[in-house]
């Protein structure tokens, strides 16, 4: 099934781990891809490669925290490809520490910034392209959208707001033909560790995960390409996760063992 063939797609964080890619899964299958991220350079990279793929693809820097980027994001991709057929904001940032160990509290308000309010307003300047296409809105979100997760309290917090404001929006769109799919990948391999905040509000450098044991991206974008051409809900992209949802019903202190556990053992 391919029913992305000829579909204007924007995907936000799409210089490097799990946007980039997505870019390079969808770039074989004809999507037109508009990629965003801060960085130019490696941006470029990834057009350049989605290209060499056979697809048609632009780069547009930008930063999802700013409300005029997102609005500058959304019309550059109408520009260039006349529609948008489906918005992915995936671009998204992440925090290390214990709550009682966090010197600079400021990191909070940028995961917001950039986890929440980041595609809060991309999809504000995109909806009304979105409902003329009858289009599709993917937020790749996190099991921390679902659950709660130790050392991750700000992460964890902004995944929550983005899969509720999704979640309600879902609702407000019945009958407009626009969808909502919500991903909560498990651990994947990627910068976003390497590049977390930890408690001084400095990027820890080095990951903490055992990545050996843990999704490669290039899986993550396959399982949320083949999400997206179903249209579906929610995907839960790990075993663990999806047993996950429903055994917090009924043993929830299960549940918060084994997010412990996980990043005690870091994967
Ligand atoms: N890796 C995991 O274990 C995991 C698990 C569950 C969910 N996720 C989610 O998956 C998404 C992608 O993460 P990843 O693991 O692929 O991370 P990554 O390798 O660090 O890539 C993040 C991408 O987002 C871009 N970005 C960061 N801040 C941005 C901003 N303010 N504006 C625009 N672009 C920005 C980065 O490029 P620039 O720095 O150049 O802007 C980069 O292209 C995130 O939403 C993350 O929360 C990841």
């Amino acid at each position: 099934m391919n029913n992305l063939a000829g579909k204007s797609v924007l995907i936000t964080g799409a210089s490097e781990g799990i946007g980039r890619a997505l870019a390079l899964e969808l770039a074989p299958l004809g999507a037109r891809l508009a990629l965003n991220a801060r960085s130019a350079q490696r941006l470029q990279a990834t057009a350049h490669d989605c290209v060499a793929l056979g697809a048609e693809a632009v780069a547009l820097p930008g930063d999802v925290s700013q409300r005029q980027d997102c609005q500058g994001l959304i019309a550059a991709t109408i520009e260039r490809f006349g529609r948008l057929d489906v918005l992915v904001n995936n671009a998204g940032i992440t925090m290390w520490s214990r709550f009682d160990a966090v010197v600079d509290f400021s990191v909070f308000e940028r995961l917001m910034a950039v986890n929440y309010l980041g595609p809060m307003w991309l999809t504000a300047a995109a909806l009304p392209h979105l409902k003329q296409s009858r289009g599709l809105i993917v937020a790749i979100a996190s099991i921390a959208g679902l659950t709660g997760v130790p050392e991750r309290t700000g992460y964890a917090a902004s995944k929550h707001a983005m899969v509720g404001f999704f979640e309600s929006l879902r609702i407000e769109l019945r009958g407009s033909g626009v969808a909502v799919s919500i991903i909560a990948p498990d651990f994947v391999v990627s910068q976003i560790h390497r590049r977390a905040v930890g408690p001084d509000g400095k990027p820890l450098g080095t990951t903490p995960m055992q990545e050996s044991r843990i999704m490669s991206a290039d899986e993550c974008a396959r399982l949320t390409v083949r999400a997206m051409q179903r249209r579906q809900r929610l995907a839960i992209l790990s075993a663990r996760g999806r047993v996950g949802r429903w055994a917090r019903l009924i043993a929830p202190g299960m549940v918060d063992r084994i997010a412990q556990r996980a990043i005690r053992e870091r994967h």
